[in-house]
């Protein structure tokens, strides 16, 4: 049996209906922006793997980073033991973070790095003597991630539908809303929680630095924490290292996951100030942060984090950004103009185009229109991998891509766009 007959008997898969979904692709090797197949075929990774990878696949100084570190530790308990690389990459960290967050506690992915950060926010205001402070403000379209907490955050939507009756309430607003929000409700709020700049799975939406900064400064006002999800927008996507850094400003909460380790491993940041630390502080044990998981800080993932730090600092990533995103701009901007694109959007590493079938009525279908998946088989036959968000395609390749990959995936954007498919 090859791998997708065997893969067919066995395996269920994330966010795909078993029953209609074609073959999976079966991924023997990759290479920097390539993806090679079972069957001979190269992809070009235009999601860099759901927004980790950003050194390319099989990155040689990664590889020998985690190859180093098994050698040495491959994991420990994190509970009442450290280890090197866990303290160096706090230390990096921390000088690289918006000034001001301090404290670094780790965990898995995304969603544990959202979770941790929520329930952090929330023990904080009891520690401190101020327990109606329970409230999470959240955004429209927002997406934080898949477990419990992190859904119950993310804007209703197919994807949380089925638990809905496991979530918690949140007060759900836009971000010109939080002002007014917070002046009527702020006293019983316990932080709000925004993707800053770039609001990844909702649909590659894009807000103003001027609206985070303007959240920021009532946050600040009505004594409410702000809890910044970098889990997507860290580690350069959006033009800056931190997409806090475009507004200028420092939440009370970061969490960070995805690129933290250029995409080999599962790791999860939640940033912290020195006064939420403090909050924890005390000779009463049961204001302690229990909150932990078995491969909390795990060294290997530690240590291929390190590497990419210093991959990106050799590297002048944020020069590279800079030119794709004028690439992308230029490449992208024709496309706006054609009946059947509604809106098209970049910045940094990401360009996002907005499909509609009709541009006078904007009738996009969502997450489920039909026409995500023919997007996906059109690029494919081009050898381009791109997985549309529905009826919003965008592209976020790998910093090592070249200027000339980058203009052959705008030209395939192009072409398949304009076929009207
Ligand atoms: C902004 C944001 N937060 C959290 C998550 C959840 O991360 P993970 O998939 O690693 O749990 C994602 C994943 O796409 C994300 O984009």
């Amino acid at each position: 049996m090859n791998l997708v007959d065997r893969d067919r008997a066995v395996v269920w898969h994330p966010y795909t209906q078993m029953k209609t979904a074609a073959a999976p692709l079966p991924i023997v090797r990759g290479q920097g922006v390539y993806l090679y197949t079972e069957d001979g075929r190269r992809l070009l990774d235009g999601t860099s793997s759901w927004w980790v990878n950003i050194h390319g696949h099989a990155h040689p100084r990664l590889n020998q980073a985690i190859a180093e570190q098994a050698k040495k530790l491959e994991h420990v308990i994190f509970a009442g033991a450290t280890h090197e690389p866990a303290v160096e990459l706090a230390e990096r960290l921390v000088g690289a973070l918006p000034a001001g967050l301090t404290r670094i506690f780790y965990s898995d992915n995304g969603s544990t790095a959202v979770e941790a950060a929520i329930k952090m926010a929330v023990q904080y205001w009891q520690n401190v003597g101020q327990p109606s402070r329970t409230r999470i403000v959240a955004l429209h379209h927002a997406y934080h991630g898949d477990t419990v907490g992190a859904m119950s955050v993310s804007d209703a939507s197919v994807f949380t539908a089925p638990f809905a009756s496991l979530l918690f309430p949140v007060d759900r607003v836009d971000p010109s809303d939080v002002e007014r929000h917070l002046e009527e409700h702020g006293d019983r709020v316990a932080a709000v929680i925004v993707e800053p700049m770039l609001q990844g799975a909702g649909g590659m939406i894009m807000w103003p630095a001027e609206s985070l900064a303007r959240v920021r400064e009532c946050c600040y006002r009505h004594g409410v924490l702000l809890i910044a999800d970098e889990v997507l927008t860290g580690f350069g996507r959006t033009g800056r290292m931190f997409a806090c850094e475009h507004a200028a400003v420092t939440p009370d909460i970061m969490c960070l996951s995805k690129a933290l380790t250029a995409g080999y491993l599962p790791m999860g940041v939640t940033a912290a100030t020195n006064a939420i630390y403090e909050g924890f502080l005390s000779d009463d044990r049961a204001k302690t942060f229990f909150h932990g998981h078995s491969f909390t800080a795990n060294p290997l993932a530690c240590a291929v984090a390190l590497a990419s730090l210093d991959l990106i600092e050799e590297g002048n990533l944020l020069e590279r950004i800079a030119r794709l995103e004028r690439q992308l701009r230029d490449g992208l901007a024709p496309l706006a103009s054609l009946p059947n694109v509604g809106d098209v959007r970049v910045l940094g590493g990401v360009g996002a185009i907005e499909l509609v079938s009709d541009k006078t009525r904007k009738d996009a279908g969502g997450y489920l229109d039909t026409i995500g998946p023919r997007l996906y088989d059109a690029f494919l036959k081009r050898g381009l991998l791109l997985r549309p968000l529905g009826n919003v395609l965008y592209f976020m390749p790998s910093y090592v891509i070249t200027d000339n990959e980058v203009a052959w995936v705008l030209e395939q954007i192009d072409a398949v766009i304009r076929s009207n498919l």
